[in-house]
């Protein structure tokens, strides 16, 4: 009798989770936060001072998530109270200003304060980084791209998001992504799910980009000896050719990368007897 009574729907179980933010000082970590819990910008630079802590509840499907949010002060002078807020994170916004390109080289680096202060037990694996390359309303001081930003990010199996805090462009989107991306980590047993693209492309491909990008001349970008013979720099070029073909590479950047390849080969074949 029992075995044949409707199964009644066991209402889910609320969420508590743990969020913090990550990145240089100025880049706009507090005013990110602000405009999504606050539906507000506050143009006047106020520094966070070590930690600004705040509540909020949000809908995931048919779960509530209570959100713990640390917003981290980004000056080194707080590197101290930073460290006790690591642990026991379910979830990063990490931020850089796109008119910074300081602050985008420097994600490398938060992640590795995040790592020591994890200790050797500690796993980055089972959180969700939502990288933000903030202030793309400024767009006349741009200097890191969004093709840059998202390779960084995504060969990092990354979530990766355009924003500008103060027009509100792309915060939404990236809150809500965000979360449904913990809960689902949260429901994975904790084990971050693999997304499309961070298995779409290779480290190789990936490495490869960014070699290209910060190639100091066309011999460099081909990986070539300055005065390499014809038969040298087709060779190269057929190897990064098969590397970087936009049919098979689907790395942010690759097609740039692609065309640059094709325009040194042609500059240096022109030059080489
Ligand atoms: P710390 O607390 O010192 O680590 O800095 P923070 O990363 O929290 O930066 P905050 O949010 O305080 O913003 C720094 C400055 O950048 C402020 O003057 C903000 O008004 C400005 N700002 C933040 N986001 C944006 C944005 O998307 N566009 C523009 N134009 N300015 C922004
Ligand atoms: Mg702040």
């Amino acid at each position: 009798m029992e075995a044949n009574m409707p199964k009644r729907k066991e209402p889910s179980k609320s969420l508590r989770i743990k969020v913090i933010s990550m990145g240089n000082a100025e880049v706009g970590k507090s005013c990110i936060i602000k405009r999504y819990c606050e539906k507000r910008f506050v143009s006047k630079y106020l520094a966070t001072i070590g930690i600004d802590y705040g509540v909020t509840k949000v809908q995931v499907r048919d779960r509530e998530i209570k959100v713990n949010i640390f917003d981290m002060a980004g000056h080194p002078f707080f590197y101290e109270v930073r460290n006790e807020f690591y642990k026991d994170t379910q979830g990063v916004i990490l931020v850089y200003d796109v008119g910074q390109k300081d602050s985008f080289d420097a994600l490398d680096a938060w992640l590795a304060e995040m790592k020591q202060d994890l200790g050797p037990h500690g796993n980055m694996e089972n959180i969700v980084f939502a990288v933000c390359a903030n202030k793309i309303d400024c767009t006349k001081h741009r200097c890191v791209d969004e093709s840059e930003g998202r390779l960084w990010a995504e060969s990092k199996g990354f979530l990766y998001f355009e924003t500008s805090a103060q027009t509100g462009e792309g915060i939404n989107e990236m809150f809500q992504t965000f979360y449904v991306s913990i809960v689902d980590l949260c429901e994975n047993g904790g084990k971050r799910p693999i997304t499309n693209s961070s298995a779409s492309f290779t480290k190789e491909q990936a490495d490869t980009i960014r070699r290209i990008r910060n190639s100091k001349d066309s011999w460099d970008m081909l990986g070539v000896k300055p005065g390499a013979s014809r038969d040298e720099v087709n060779k190269a070029y057929r190897k990064l050719a098969v590397l970087l073909h936009p049919d098979k590479c689907v790395a942010p950047g690759s097609e740039d990368a692609f065309k640059a390849v094709v325009n040194a080969r042609t500059a240096l074949l022109k030059n080489i007897k």
